[in-house]
């Protein structure tokens, strides 16, 4: 049977930084509270002239050089988000278009902030199955489009940025060794954009009370968030035939660190085994395990044949978790013409690469 793997990696983060001061000239907030409710102390705000699909396009272009690979290579674009640039059409085609990948087809999948490991599975099987060979996938999140930021229960939590890979085919042993996805509709009032949608179309009413933007039950979410991770996390070990000794490294949805220290408590996961990057993003949704991965890498943490779990939560409600054995070359990353040579390690000048 064809593998797949993953042999490239790019984020793009916006360069302006909101902190946690800011947001406190808007809303009745502090620094004090959301450091010690949630771990973040600034996020991401995407230019005005900036969108979901020229973030993904940024993402995408830095993981295809590190795959080696033209636009014209690819397939399939899967785009895992939920702040579209429209409702329709899909976000995929769009960047598929930017991009200049002319022979992509492309489809938008949204599972909220699982998006990007229920993307990473789709692209997984299309390529395991031999229908494609090369598949971009991106989690990407514009959130602050969609954010009441009179609302402290919700701006406070939320930042843009975006985090691709591509999956290719291949003979060689590796990739995904372990999954679960799961959904639960009764949880539909948990995280949702109330209105806009069939259920209740947009009307000046529904604009007046602010049904466009994000409404969260925050405690019931974080109840859940728990003790879904945990189990999703226990699930994706299980179907991989491995235990948690055996993660080199675990890549956690960053919406809350206390969701986090509290799933590494109830898994038994060393908290040097987890990488974090919440405190500089915040909640980038389905954007936040590829750029967590991607910094990871940029900072020498995972190598070849290292195991890694990542996991995430979100809207539905969903929650998804891969176990995926690293086979690339970290030092490709070097060959990214972007942002993650800004954002993550590389110490090395890309003309030393090249040399
Ligand atoms: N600043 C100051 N006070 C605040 C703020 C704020 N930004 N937000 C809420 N408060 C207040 C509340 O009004 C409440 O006041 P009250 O006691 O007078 O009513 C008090 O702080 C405590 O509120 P709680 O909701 O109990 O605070 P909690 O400790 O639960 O933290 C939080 C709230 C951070 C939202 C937490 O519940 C959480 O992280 N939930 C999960 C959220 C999440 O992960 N969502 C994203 C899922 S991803 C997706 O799919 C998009």
């Amino acid at each position: 049977m064809t593998n797949a793997l993953i042999t490239g990696w790019g984020m793009y983060a916006p360069e302006r930084i909101m902190t946690n001061d800011d947001l406190s000239k808007l809303v009745d907030t502090s620094d004090e509270w959301i450091v010690s409710r949630t771990g973040i102390r600034e996020r991401r705000i995407a230019a005005d002239d900036e969108t979901t699909t020229t973030l993904s396009v940024y993402a995408a272009r830095d993981a295809l050089a590190v795959a080696g690979l033209a636009p014209t290579d690819l397939d399939l674009v899967i785009i895992g988000t939920c702040s579209p640039d429209y409702l329709m059409p899909a976000t995929a085609p769009l960047v598929a278009h930017e991009l200049g990948a002319t022979r992509a087809a492309g489809f938008d999948l949204m599972a909220a902030c699982s998006g990007f490991v229920f993307s990473l599975a789709t692209a997984t099987a299309y390529v395991r199955s031999g229908m494609y060979r090369n598949v971009l996938v991106v989690g990407v999140e514009l959130l602050s489009r969609f954010l009441d930021y009179t609302d402290r229960n919700t701006c406070v939590l939320f930042g843009d940025g975006a985090g691709a890979v591509i999956v290719s085919a291949s003979d060689e042993p590796g990739g995904l060794l372990g999954l679960d996805m799961y959904s639960d509709g009764s949880g539909k009032e948990g995280i949702i954009f109330p209105a806009g949608g069939s259920a209740c179309p947009t009307t000046p009413k529904t604009l007046a009370e602010g049904g466009q933007y994000v409404h969260m039950l925050g405690r019931e979410v974080y109840k859940y968030a728990t003790r879904q991770l945990a189990e999703s996390a226990r699930s994706a070990l299980r179907s991989a035939n491995l235990s948690v000794g055996d993660v080199d490294q675990f890549l956690f949805h960053q919406a809350n660190l206390r969701i986090i220290e509290s799933v590494q408590n109830t898994v038994g996961i060393p908290a040097e085994k987890t990488y974090l990057n919440i405190e500089k993003y915040g909640n980038t949704s389905a954007a936040s395990v590829p750029m967590a991965l991607v910094e990871a890498v940029a900072a020498g943490r995972i190598k070849p044949g290292d195991r890694l779990l990542m996991a995430a939560f979100g809207a539905g409600y969903t929650a998804g978790a891969a176990v995926v054995e690293w086979t690339a070359d970290a030092e490709r990353a070097f060959l990214a013409p972007g942002a993650q040579t800004r954002l993550g390690k590389p110490q090395r000048a890309l003309a030393e690469v090249a040399a």
